[in-house]
């Protein structure tokens, strides 16, 4: 979704703010724009690539060393040069106040008004350009008074970065709802909405809390919170991103991430001798011991890996889960049972429905909360009694891949430590089970070598506009992670079905035209399976197998079967849905789509 970037420094720091937007532009976007202020505000703004922008700036000799810059995935109006930021604000004839925006404002509506009404020319549909006039409106000379006023009158959510032609070396940030970071280093300062796009420039990192307002000059950053005081925020080192975006020998992001798995499982692994529960956090002995239930709370890929551990929850737990949507259960009157333990599952841990949701359930009444969260950082973890951090490092390629797995790993270390601490896991099926995750590195790696035959499939799926999935039980979600994987980057409509859900509806969709990839592993439903299976060949349709390599299955006239190692038992998800990454990112490649970037898709969606 959007990104900001600003920097004041004694150099030009227009290379810095491209730099920092590249580095942002994994998480999806529209247009983009930079702007400096020189004595004099200037910009420039594309609805291309930042390559695009980066080409103007360098044809137009732009420089400065005060900017802000931006990556602008369209909310209020269309994906336009008019509605990119930054947006500027005139008076008397002369542009004064230049501002970019991640979030949305609710009451933009109201202040558009009553701005338009004072004489201010609106030139975008954004409801930024709002926040512009209106601090243009408000402003008493000095910035960061004006943009404390300012932001009282917004309701909505936001991270904003401003700065005045009067005021040259002054950058003015804010945030509430919306990440936004500052990056120190010696006389010269950064604002970003997320660490990574500073990478290049400096480790050293400020978390900006709720409310907080920010003055960034040459020699130092001044916060103050919500209440205009003064504050000091804990300054980090954070360096985990530089090598992250490197590709190496790989032609994509999500490829790198695909193969990164087994290391990222191993991370997420390290430390853990036993199934214990301070790996939660040191209140979960007591958490774990006062919960009769688990409610889960994900959007997208982090939802399928919920619907996932239902079934290990229920299984091996005995306790009863209960999987919701976020964007819907936030908007919804549930039944709470304060019993039940919230679990929020994200890779950035900045999604705003899982965060509303979260917020929802503990002002219904929930007294315990864990996130299952790639990024530590992150509001999430700050707002939930007890976490567990997936280690996949950065995930850059907006399908996301390493961070699936990864959650999965940490959900089945949950599911087994509630068993244990329930009685339902003797000494034996401990070790069994720690065991069989240690070895989930090689296993994956035995899987990840399935990748040439994987790509003889994917030339046959390119040609095709439709797919379905089919799975059962445990490896129904895997099923629809699949067809989302290859929807999301292929553009080929996927749906994803538990097999016996086939003859009640989509077998009506099954011709010659129709591939049905299915999720086979060697399990108790595996002859229930194959009955489905027979439905599909019986009208003709194409079967695409992925089963375990002791089934009895194998290739014969409409059935490709490509076999994984030995059946996995109950981690065989984790091993099951690597293929249908693989096959999802080589059909794209076959089409020619932009894998890393998918259309219309953001990474982390930090808007409702
Ligand atoms: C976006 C991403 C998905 C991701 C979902 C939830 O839609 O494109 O890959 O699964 O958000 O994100 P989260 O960071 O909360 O896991």
């Amino acid at each position: 979704m959007c990104g900001i970037v600003g920097a004041v420094a004694q150099r030009n720091i227009v290379p810095i703010l491209l730099e920092g937007l590249k580095r942002l532009e994994y998480r999806g976007y529209d247009s983009c724009g930079v702007a400096v202020n020189n004595g004099g505000l200037k910009r420039a703004r594309s609805v291309s690539r930042v390559a695009e922008l980066e080409r103007q700036v360098d044809d137009s000799g732009f420089a400065g060393n005060t900017g802000i810059a931006h990556t602008r995935w369209a909310t209020h109006g269309v994906p336009a040069t008019n509605n990119a930021h930054p947006h500027f604000s005139a008076r008397d004839g002369e542009q004064r106040i230049g501002l970019v925006h991640n979030g949305i404002i609710e009451n933009y509506e109201e202040i558009r008004t009553e701005l338009k009404a004072l004489g201010y020319v609106f030139e975008s549909q954004t409801d930024t350009e709002a926040i512009a006039h209106l601090v243009n409106h408000m402003y008493d000379g000095d910035l960061l008074s004006t943009v404390q006023k300012a932001v009282k009158r917004l309701h909505g959510a936001f991270a904003i970065a401003v700065f005045a032609k009067d005021e040259p070396q002054r950058i003015v940030g804010a945030r509430l709802g919306c990440p936004l970071i500052v990056g120190l280093c010696d006389n010269e300062n950064f604002l970003a909405s997320d660490a990574m796009a500073l990478a290049g420039s400096t480790d050293q990192i400020i978390y900006l809390e709720e409310g907080d307002v920010v003055d960034v000059r040459l020699d130092g950053v001044r916060i103050y919170d919500r209440d205009d005081q003064p504050v000091e925020r804990r300054v980090q080192t954070v360096q985990a991103y530089s090598g992250a975006i490197e590709l190496g020998p790989y032609r994509h992001y999500m490829q790198k991430e695909i193969f990164e798995q087994p290391r990222a499982i191993s991370d997420t692994l390290e430390g853990v001798l036993g199934f214990a529960p301070d790996l939660f956090g040191p209140k979960a002995q007591d958490v774990f011991a006062d919960i009769d239930s688990v409610l889960i709370l994900a959007c997208g890929t982090s939802y399928y890996s919920g619907m996932t551990a239902k079934y290990w929850l229920e299984s091996l737990a005995n306790l009863p889960t209960s999987v919701e949507i976020a964007s819907e259960y936030r908007y919804r009157k549930p039944a709470v049972n304060p019993k039940a333990l919230v679990v929020v599952i994200s890779q950035s841990g900045e999604t705003a429905d899982t965060l509303a949701a979260l917020k929802y359930a503990k002002e219904l009444g929930h007294r315990h909360s864990l996130s299952i969260c790639n990024v530590g950082t992150s509001a999430m973890v700050r707002e939930t009694e007890l976490s567990y951090l997936t280690r996949a490092g950065a995930e850059i390629g907006v399908a996301s891949t390493k961070a699936f797995t990864t959650q999965l790993t940490a959900l089945f270390l949950l599911t087994a430590t509630l068993a244990k601490m329930r009685g339902k896991l003797d000494a034996e099926a401990e070790a069994f089970y720690l065991k069989s995750l240690r070895h989930l590195p090689t296993a994956l790696q035995s899987v990840l070598a399935l990748e040439p035959h994987i790509i003889a499939w994917s030339e046959a799926f390119a040609r095709k506009e439709n797919a379905l999935f089919l799975g059962r039980g445990l490896h129904y979600p895997i099923a629809l992670e699949g067809a989302l994987k290859l929807k999301e980057i292929s553009y080929i409509h996927a749906e994803a079905y538990p097999a016996g859900e086939l003859k009640h509806g989509p077998l009506a969709l099954v011709t010659e035209e129709m591939p049905v990839v299915t999720v086979a592993p060697n399990d108790t439903l595996i002859e229930k399976l194959k009955s489905n299976m027979q439905e599909v060949r019986a009208r003709g349709g194409q079967l695409y197998v992925f089963a375990d390599g002791d089934s009895q299955m194998s290739s014969s006239e409409g059935i490709h079967v490509i076999r994984l190692p030995e059946h996995y038992g109950l981690l065989s998800p984790i091993l099951h849905v690597v293929p249908l990454q693989l096959l999802a990112y080589h059909t794209a490649l076959a089409r020619g789509t932009d894998v890393d970037k998918p259309r219309n898709l953001a990474k982390s969606v930090t808007v409702e």
